[in-house]
């Protein structure tokens, strides 16, 4: 399984660059990071490559084909995790929203609530499920936003500053969820300002700056470079000997 983005390059209506001259191969079992300061691109290198927005230049392949091409086949496996909780919660009710990506999947009755269950139980927010979605808090908006996506049991998981804003469970809970779907062989792709989120859970780093890659590695290989991460913005790892990397300085 490979997501692959070839040349792409996007500027927004208003003449602001985006991102430009980008190349990066995501595959399946391995979780890349995004890390970059505020405006150097990630929420539009992300959206570019869930096929949400589509770039002016260049192009984004799922094994093989476009995804403008796969279409609908595309969005039905790809869970997508927007930065802001709103831009993603449609229905009025929790429990309607985490239900409607497996109903446009095809699923109804027991199959569907069993599926909003689960869902709602992973991330910790069943006692959520009755509760108005746009009379939640941030975080928890954030949460009904996640069981969304598990709902629809993807084989791609793409977001967008996934633990900004979630508590000590919130982010445990992330951190597991995203663990699982490695094993299991999935695409993970998250944005992040933290290089501490990154150094747990990342085999790979894309470090961005102004819209450009700067540095893509594993995550050995730049986690540590306290002046790189500096040099474009990001805050550096809090004590570097606590992080359990499976892979230490290399
Ligand atoms: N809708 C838009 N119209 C015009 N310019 C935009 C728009 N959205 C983003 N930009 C600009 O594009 C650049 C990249 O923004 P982007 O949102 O991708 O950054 P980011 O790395 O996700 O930032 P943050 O850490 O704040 O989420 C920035 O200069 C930003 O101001
Ligand atoms: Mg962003």
């Amino acid at each position: 399984m490979k997501l692959k983005i070839e040349d792409v390059s996007f500027t927004y209506p208003t003449g602001q660059i985006g991102v430009s001259d980008i190349n990066l191969e995501f595959r399946g079992g391995e979780v890349s990071a995004i890390l970059g300061s505020n405006g150097s691109g990630k929420t539009t290198l992300i959206l570019i490559s869930a096929g949400l927005i589509k770039p002016q230049k260049g192009n984004v392949t799922f094994n093989g084909e476009k995804l403008e091409k796969l279409g609908s086949k595309f969005r039905s496996i790809c869970g997508f995790l927007f930065q802001h909780p709103e831009d993603q919660l449609i229905e009025p009710l929790v429990w309607e929203d985490i239900a409607l990506g497996p109903k446009q999947n095809g699923f109804s009755g027991g199959e569907l609530e069993e599926k909003v269950l689960m869902a709602a139980e992973r991330i910790g927010i069943k006692h959520l499920l009755n509760r108005r979605t746009h009379r939640l808090s941030e975080g928890e908006k954030k949460k009904v936003a996640i069981a969304g996506l598990l709902a629809i049991e993807p084989r791609i998981l793409i977001l967008d500053e996934p633990i900004a804003g979630l508590d000590l469970k919130g982010e445990e809970k992330v951190i597991e969820i995203i663990e699982e779907f490695r094993e299991r062989g999935s695409i993970v792709v998250f944005t992040t300002q933290s290089s501490d989120l990154t150094a747990a859970l990342a085999d790979k780093v894309i470090l961005l700056s102004k819209g450009k890659t700067v540095a893509e590695a594993e995550t050995s290989r730049i986690i540590f470079r306290s002046d790189l991460l500096v040099s474009i913005g990001v805050k550096p790892l809090k004590n570097i000997w606590s992080y359990p990397l499976k892979t230490k300085i290399s």
